[in-house]
This record gives C-alpha cells, sequence and structure tokens, in this order.
C-alpha cells in the first residue's frame, strides 16, 4: 500500500467531511512527485482538449481549486474543480456527507459550499502549468435568474480556465434540476453561446452535465440543445435521487445526491441515452460508480470520450487513477486498439 492510498485508509476513520477538508489540506501541502508519463496509447482528444489519458476527478472534490497542482500529480488526465457560484455561500447545515460504506457509495447535500468566483479566479491564476484544468460553474442558492450566475463564472473566468462545466443537475439547490426543461434551457444555453468568444484562446470547450434521472427522451432534447447552441460536449452524469432498494446501509434514506457504485446503472443508462441521441456529433464524459479499468472502459466503448471518478476515490484511494490506467490499456491493446479514440463507442 503506498503512503497516499494508506492516508485515505485513514481518512475512512474519521467524519466524511472532516477528512474532506484534511485529504485537500494534505493534497495542497504535500510535495507529492510528478506521477510518470502515460502510456501513449491513453491519449485521447476531448473537444480539443489534448489529455494524456481518459481518467479525470470529478467536481465536488476540489470545491475552491485549492489543491490543484497535489490533485494533478495523482495521474488525472485532467482536473475539475467547483462547483462554484458567483457569491461565497456556506451551503447547507451538517451534517450533509454521508458515507454508505457497505454500498461502497456516498450521499451529499452539501449546496454549493464554495467561497465565490473572486477566491477561485486567483486559485485558478496559480495554477500549476501543463494541466487541464476544468472550472465547474454553479449558481447561488438564493439568485432569481439561475442563467445569469453561469454567465457570470464564464465571464469572470475567461482566460483563466481550460474548460468550463455548467452543472445544472445537482439536487441540491432547490430549482436548478428545472434548467433541463427545454424553455429553461434553451435561455441559458443561448446567454451562454453570446457569452463566448467566436473564436481564438479565449474559446474553450463547455461542456453541460446532466442528471442521471432524466428519461431517454429528455436526454435526446438536450443533445439537440446543446448542438443548436455549440456545446462542446455532455457530462454524464451527476449524483442520482434514486434510492435503489439494494442498498444496505443505515444512511440510505438520508436526502442528497447518491453516487458511488450504485448508480452505476442510472449513469450507465444515461450514457446510453446520450450516445445514440448524439451519434458521434457530440462528445461525452461518462461519470457515476466508475472504479476500475473495466467500468472506464466499458463507458468508453459505449461512446464515452473520457471519464471522471468521485466516490471510488474514498474507498480505493489515490493509487486507483494508476490502476484503471494500467488496466485500461492492457484492455486496449487484448482488443486490438493502438489508439483509445478506435475504442470511442466501438461496443455500440
Ligand atoms: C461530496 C460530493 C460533492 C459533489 N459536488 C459536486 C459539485 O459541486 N458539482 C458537480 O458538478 N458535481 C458534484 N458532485 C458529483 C460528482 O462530480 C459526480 O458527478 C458524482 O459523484 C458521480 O460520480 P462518482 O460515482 O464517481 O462519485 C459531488 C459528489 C460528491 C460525492
Amino acid at each position: 500500500m503506498s503512503l497516499t492510498d494508506l492516508g485515505a485508509a485513514l481518512l475512512r476513520r474519521l467524519d466524511p467531511e472532516q477528512a474532506h477538508r484534511l485529504a485537500i489540506r494534505g493534497l495542497a501541502l504535500a510535495p507529492l512527485p510528478r506521477p510518470p508519463a502515460d502510456d501513449p496509447i491513453l491519449r485521447t482528444d476531448l473537444a480539443g482538449l489534448d489529455l494524456p489519458n481518459p481518467v479525470g476527478l470529478a467536481a465536488g472534490l476540489d470545491k475552491n481549486g485549492e489543491a490543484l497542482r497535489g490533485l494533478s500529480r495523482l495521474g488525472f488526465g485532467f482536473v475539475e474543480c467547483g462547483s462554484v457560484t458567483p457569491r461565497p455561500q456556506p451551503g447547507n447545515p451538517q451534517p450533509r456527507l454521508f458515507r454508505l460504506g457497505e454500498d461502497r457509495a456516498v450521499i451529499n447535500r452539501m449546496g454549493f459550499n464554495n467561497a465565490g468566483l473572486d477566491a477561485f479566479a486567483a486559485r485558478l491564476d496559480r495554477r500549476p502549468a501543463g494541466v487541464v484544468v476544468g472550472a465547474n460553474l454553479g449558481a447561488n442558492k438564493d439568485t432569481e435568474d439561475k442563467a445569469a450566475d453561469y454567465v457570470a463564472g464564464l465571464e469572470r473566468l475567461a482566460g483563466r480556465a481550460s474548460y468550463f462545466t455548467v452543472n445544472i443537475s445537482s439536487p441540491n439547490t432547490p430549482g436548478l434540476r428545472a434548467l433541463q426543461g427545454r424553455e429553461q434551457l434553451d435561455d441559458l444555453l443561448g446567454r451562454i453561446d453570446a457569452a463566448r468568444p467566436a473564436s481564438g484562446p479565449a474559446r474553450v470547450p463547455v461542456f453541460l452535465k446532466i442528471a442521471p434521472d432524466l428519461i431517454a427522451d429528455e436526454i435526446g432534447m438536450i443533445v439537440e440543445a446543446s448542438l443548436a447552441h455549440r456545446i462542446d460536449g455532455l457530462i454524464v452524469s451527476n449524483t442520482t435521487l434514486e434510492r435503489p432498494e439494494t442498498l444496505r446501509s443505515p444512511q440510505a434514506h438520508e436526502t442528497g445526491g447518491l453516487s458511488g457504485a450504485p448508480i452505476r446503472p442510472f449513469a450507465e443508462k444515461a450514457l446510453r441515452a446520450a450516445a445514440e441521441a448524439a451519434n458521434g456529433c457530440l462528445p461525452l464524459i461518462a461519470v457515476g460508480g466508475i472504479d476500475s479499468g473495466a467500468e472506464a472502459y466499458a463507458r468508453i466503448r459505449l461512446g464515452a470520450s473520457a471519464v471522471q471518478l468521485y466516490s471510488a476515490l474514498i474507498y480505493e484511494g489515490p493509487g486507483l487513477v494508476a490502476r484503471i490506467k494500467r488496466d485500461l490499456a492492457a484492455r486496449l491493446r487484448a482488443d486490438g486498439f493502438s489508439t483509445l479514440s478506435q475504442a470511442i463507442g466501438a461496443g455500440r
């Protein structure tokens, strides 16, 4: 067991939110060595972003961009920080983060606790060079015109992130998921399109992050609207409001979004629907219950250009990133692929 994995095992014995704070502090301060260069077979293009490997960190772990260097040293091909809202906000009262150990899952109702755009912009200014860093944008709880908050995020952080994610799928901000409906979505995406530079280096990809609780028709509509408004890709998916009957942990009925192993079927179903509707015209990033090379490979074969993970890190430790990459490279070779892009959608 590596030192970082041992640290993760110790953190699992603490209160989840305290453990999270310590992990961020440790990653921000520890002088971790640069990871070995990635196997060239893992190199991939994601909406024009050149990724050394397709395994990314999902949003929510580093909400304020405090530990970008340490996180990149764990071997991720890209690191997404946020969600950030224009103004700082405390989020929901504690406790609001629950480990469902028996289910390898997490429930959170954090409610976008974060330090706001000014602090976030300053952190991005000090981001490590040569690392693909995404900024995940959210909306303040008390903002009436939610779309305005995403536009404010894009404008304040212009030139500071490798890409942006418009997160309209967190279940812990009232009204946020309603932005996935046709009328509100057209308004939001139209305003985002208008706020982006038409060309040049400041025009970076903008992804839309959706919920796993949508039906195929809704996902089809979102793909259509995304293409019409020049969104560059979909992140599928956020946490679920579902509570599968298989959950065994005593905390399974806490309010909030469920993530980790039990959301796999929901995230996978949403990915299948998105891949069908996108038909290769809109890059997809798969998230939700990814905890192995086999799972990452399966999502890539379903049509994802890249994957992200969060919950599995809590249970497996940061050594998981290197294990997924090693296994993924072996699976690609075993199936006769010479590049990752050949495998994208190969199993549809
Ligand atoms: C504690 C926690 C906080 C999260 N916060 C955010 C967030 O701020 N913004 C966001 O887009 N997703 C957030 N997520 C969702 C994750 O990015 C991811 O979509 C989800 O957890 C599914 O992936 P996983 O099963 O690998 O964890 C959060 C997840 C967890 C567990």
